[in-house]
């Protein structure tokens, strides 16, 4: 058994091609000043490669900074709703391309909640004593899923991962704890009802997906959900609200961010905010997020992080992390995903024709 559960190495992987709100209004009937109002999204990401490439270059990246081996790895996790394929995982995909051979190995669907969801599983099965070295993974391809003529939903999500590396500790660090839920009721708020098993797949289209959204709904549960977990958090961990150094929540939408900040009486400068550069990224949002806050020094050690998520389900999270002593990688690597030479727009150019 081990007390704590640690994180030791951290890394993102975001694609290079850049698709701009201009660009999107170049295709579809909506402008810059909507999405920027309404969301905060500026930009955000089309991915060249499949999930499992961007989910293999931020595991590699993490595993650097922790300086621990590949062979190490004895659980990889990929949190994920956008999978390579349905069989295998995504997460067997990934085993195979960084060389994780001793890992157990598996995805987790909790929508835009599943990288805490994923921290939590590893953080039980680490601390249980079984396991020494988790790779978690959030990773996302949502761009592949976009239906173009569902202008409400193409406009705010992009691609991009981040992994961190969590192994056993004596002090008091890692994931303290953390407090997961779901409002099934409020299931058909966001989904893909026709690309699974509940279909019959001679009579739907499997070609053109239907993304199913009521955002002003979701927009509701979120704050609630995410507030309410926060406080179920703090109170079993004897905190307040004045105790939280940093907020890295889920990166949905500037106005529930700042709902959020204002709910929790947290100033915005402790908040990490990076939706105007990637959109949503569901399960990938947070751990991309405190890379960036490690990268750009705004962590410290023995930090209090709020980490605060909302997500297809409808599935609500929040966990309380304790910074170790190190914030600067111990190694980098180099890997990198293959070049990329088509724009963002040529990526998506044949999804676009055949869902507008
Ligand atoms: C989606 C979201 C940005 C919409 O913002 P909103 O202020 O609630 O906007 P509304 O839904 O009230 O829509 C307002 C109008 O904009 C229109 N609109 C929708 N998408 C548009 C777009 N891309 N461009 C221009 N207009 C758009 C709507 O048709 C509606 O027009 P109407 O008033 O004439 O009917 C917001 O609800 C949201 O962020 N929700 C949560 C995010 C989320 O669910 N993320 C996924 C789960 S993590």
């Amino acid at each position: 058994m081990s007390e704590f559960a640690e994180i030791t190495g951290w890394g993102k992987c975001v694609p290079p091609a850049v698709l701009t709100n201009d660009q999107i209004a170049s295709v579809i009937d909506t402008s810059d000043e909507w999405i920027r109002t309404r969301s905060g999204i500026r930009e955000r990401r089309v991915s060249h490669v499949p999930n499992s490439d961007l989910a293999s270059v931020a595991g590699m990246r993490a595993m650097a900074a922790a300086d621990v081996s590949v062979e190490d790895i004895d659980l990889l996790i990929v949190a994920t709703c956008t999978p390579d394929t349905v069989i295998p995982s995504t997460a067997a995909h990934v085993q195979r391309k960084i060389g994780a051979r001793n890992a157990a190995v598996f995805d987790l669907n909790a929508g835009c909640s599943g990288f805490i969801y994923s921290l939590e599983v590893a953080t039980s099965m680490i601390r249980s004593g079984s396991f020494k070295k988790a790779l978690v993974i959030g990773s996302e391809r949502i761009t592949w899923l976009f239906n173009w003529s569902n202008r409400d939903t193409a406009v705010l999500f992009g691609d991009g991962a981040g992994a961190v590396v969590v192994e056993p500790s004596a002090r008091e660090s890692g994931l303290l704890y953390s407090h997961l839920g779901c409002e099934g009721e409020a299931a058909d708020a966001l989904q893909v009802p026709n690309f699974g098993t509940a279909g019959n797949r001679f009579v739907d289209n499997y070609e053109v997906f239907d993304v199913q959204f009521d955002g002003r709904e979701i927009f509701r549960r979120a704050v609630k959900g995410m507030a309410g977990e926060t406080h179920i958090v703090l109170d079993k961990l004897g905190l307040t609200d004045a105790d939280i150094d940093r907020i890295i929540p889920h990166q949905a939408n500037l106005r529930i961010i700042e709902s959020l900040a204002k709910y929790l009486s947290v100033d915005m400068s402790k908040v990490e905010v990076n939706i105007e550069k990637y959109g949503n990224t569901s399960a990938a949002t947070i751990p991309v997020a405190l890379v960036e806050a490690l990268e750009a020094g705004r962590i410290k050690a023995g930090d209090r992080i709020l980490l605060a998520a909302f997500g297809a389900g409808l599935t609500r999270a929040a966990g309380l992390l304790r910074w170790g002593d190190r914030v600067t990688p111990l190694k980098h690597s180099d890997a990198e995903l293959k070049p990329c030479d088509q724009t963002a727009l040529d990526i998506v150019s044949e999804s676009i024709e055949r869902t507008l």
